[in-house]
């Protein structure tokens, strides 16, 4: 059966990198008989210019009707002035809550031909390989009250909810567990428990969890040390479970272990394994349009999509494969770009993987 993905362009270097991943999936229709067909919708910045709301209701229904969406980058200058309530980040945010993509899985792998591209010493990074599972929909991003009051002294105050209930721990503490099983079998759970009620609330969750999985090893790391370990000594991770404010901040950490922001795919899935992919950086409004934004996130993000939501994880080995070659060929943008590499465009690199994709083809 034809599988239906919606594209969602976005913002900024969105359409730009959403470009050379629609390239690429159109060659695996033609070339490589995956059945799919793609349709696009608006979302962001881009669908408040064109339909006056960040999340359109024809987004949502294209958005629930197909087997997975793929997304670019939301955001921008242009809509910073707009009421919070309709700026694009409240498109990306409503998706995700909308469709109940409750479990992010953000991989932060270091490709050995980038090594020099991190920040880190190759030797603190080599071989990197780390799994951060961030809840999505839930946490101080959604809870209530929230907002900007005014008090009796006149004085304003800004104030937020961090809420979460054991059920909504449970269920992004299984998909930990179950993701470690297929890995090195260990979860650390980040939280602020010191300090924040609700974290202490999720260690014991945590905790209930880990009783169901007794091949996993489970630790707890405060987020402010967790923070430290992962510049420090970030092989020592293997899956960490953590909400989504923490995740958020995290997973920016742990995308410049593997040398660019640039490289980092993500998958958000609901229970059924339905999912929204997206790389994990940002619309990059100061290079947009110019050609030069690394498309490599995307691409990847396309390999997720194929394994999570079409289960063609053949297709999704060929395309991580084809990332490796070309990153081993010394193509780079310039975000990875070092020394003796040649740089290439967007374009450049995305037919690069494409090239790379047919020549294991023949
Ligand atoms: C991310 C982004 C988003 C988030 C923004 C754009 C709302 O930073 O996906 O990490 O905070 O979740
Ligand atoms: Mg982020």
């Amino acid at each position: 059966m034809t599988k239906k993905i919606l594209i969602l362009p976005g913002d900024g270097i969105g359409p730009e990198i959403v470009a050379e991943a629609v390239k690429l999936l159109e060659v695996l229709r033609n070339q490589f008989g995956l059945a799919v067909e793609m349709e696009q919708g608006l979302i962001g910045g881009a669908a408040w210019d064109a339909a006056g709301h960040p999340l359109p209701e024809e987004t949502l229904e294209l958005a629930r009707a197909a087997d997975a969406v793929l997304l670019g980058a939301v955001g921008g200058p242009k809509w910073e002035s707009l009421d919070i309530s309709v700026r694009p980040e409240k498109g990306l945010l409503g998706i995700r809550s909308a469709l109940e993509l409750f479990a992010n899985l953000r991989p932060a792998i270091l490709y050995p031909q980038l090594a020099s591209a991190s920040a880190l010493k190759a030797e603190v990074v080599a071989g990197l390989d780390i799994m951060i599972v961030r809840e999505l929909t839930g946490g101080i991003y959604f809870g209530k009250p929230r907002g900007i009051r005014t008090l009796d002294s006149g004085e304003r105050q800004g104030y937020n909810t961090l809420v979460y209930s054991e059920s909504e721990i449970r269920r992004i503490g299984r998909v930990a567990f179950e993701t470690a099983l297929k890995r090195d079998r260990r979860v650390t759970s980040v939280d602020k428990a010191n300090v924040l009620e609700c974290t202490e609330l999720w260690r014991e969750v945590m905790e209930e969890v880990a009783r169901d999985y007794p091949q996993v090893v489970l630790n707890h790391m405060y987020v402010d040390n967790a923070a430290m370990q992962l510049v420090r000594a970030p092989k020592q991770f293997d899956v960490v479970v953590t909400g989504n404010m923490f995740g958020d901040i995290l997973s920016d950490a742990a995308a410049m272990l593997t040398g660019s922001i640039g490289m980092l795919p993500s998958a958000s899935l609901d229970r059924q394994g339905k999912g929204m992919y997206e790389p994990i950086h940002g619309s990059a409004p100061d290079i947009a349009g110019q050609g030069i934004a690394n498309p490599l996130a995307t691409i990847l993000s396309v390999a997720m999509l194929l394994r999570y939501s079409l289960e063609e994880q053949e297709l999704a080995q060929r395309i991580e494969d084809a990332v490796q070659q070309v990153l081993g060929q010394g193509l780079r943008t310039a975000d990875i770009d070092s020394e003796g590499c040649r740089r290439v465009s967007t374009e450049q690199m995305g037919d690069a993987v494409v090239a790379a994709l047919l020549e294991q083809n023949r």
